[in-house]
């Protein structure tokens, strides 16, 4: 069984929504540990609930390089096969990203290249797209740069909110990590 350790900083729905796959058997994986660089994070309580190891690894103040080393520890310590970035808001430099090289992922609110970056699916919304989506891509030094593995197209309706657009990408994100995640657990 392949294990995944899981970094995210906030809600964690993306994270919850894997750990659920794997409880019901849809995605034939581990959760072997979630990181949080935020020790606040909704998530890392999902997490515990869920009976599963919650690691909170605060980030502030430390240097990028620093902070990559702690994760790399902790990440080998759990014999982590894939990280899955799940709404974790912090960089990676090359300390992790060559030791995990090809072994990141990562999800985005927008059809990348459109939208990298903060607040994906207001700059879709603002820009006045008909169409967004979601991406699930490797992770490079580059932000929201790396290849796409799949992406989802969601539309933007009439009378939407950010709110409603934010929700509906959110609801395809989920599942769109979970195929993605079936997909690249049969190639490692
Ligand atoms: C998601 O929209 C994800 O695409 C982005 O950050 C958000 C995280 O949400 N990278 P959650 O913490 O998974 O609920």
């Amino acid at each position: 069984m392949k294990k995944l350790g899981i970094l995210i900083s906030g809600r964690g729905s993306n994270f919850e929504a894997i750990a659920r796959a794997v409880q019901d058997g849809r995605l034939k994986a581990e959760v072997a540990v979630v990181i949080s660089n935020r020790p606040e994070a909704k998530g890392l309580e999902t997490a515990r609930a869920l009976g599963l190891q919650a690691v909170s690894l605060p980030s502030k103040g430390v240097e990028r390089s620093a902070y990559d080393r702690q994760l790399v520890q902790v990440l080998r310590q759990n014999n982590v096969d894939l990280v899955c970035l799940a709404g974790f808001m912090r960089l990676l430099t090359p300390v992790m990203i060559q030791e995990f090289a090809g072994r990141i992922i990562n999800i985005h609110p927008s059809l990348l290249p459109a939208f990298p970056g903060l607040e994906a699916q207001k700059q879709a919304f603002d820009y006045g797209v008909k169409i967004t989506g979601c991406t699930v891509h490797y992770v490079i030094e580059e932000m929201d740069a790396g290849p796409i593995l799949r992406q989802t197209a969601v539309p933007v309706l009439p009378n939407d909110t950010v709110d409603d657009l934010s929700k509906r990408i959110l609801a395809a994100e989920h599942q769109l990590y979970v195929e993605t995640l079936q997909d690249v657990l049969t190639k490692i």
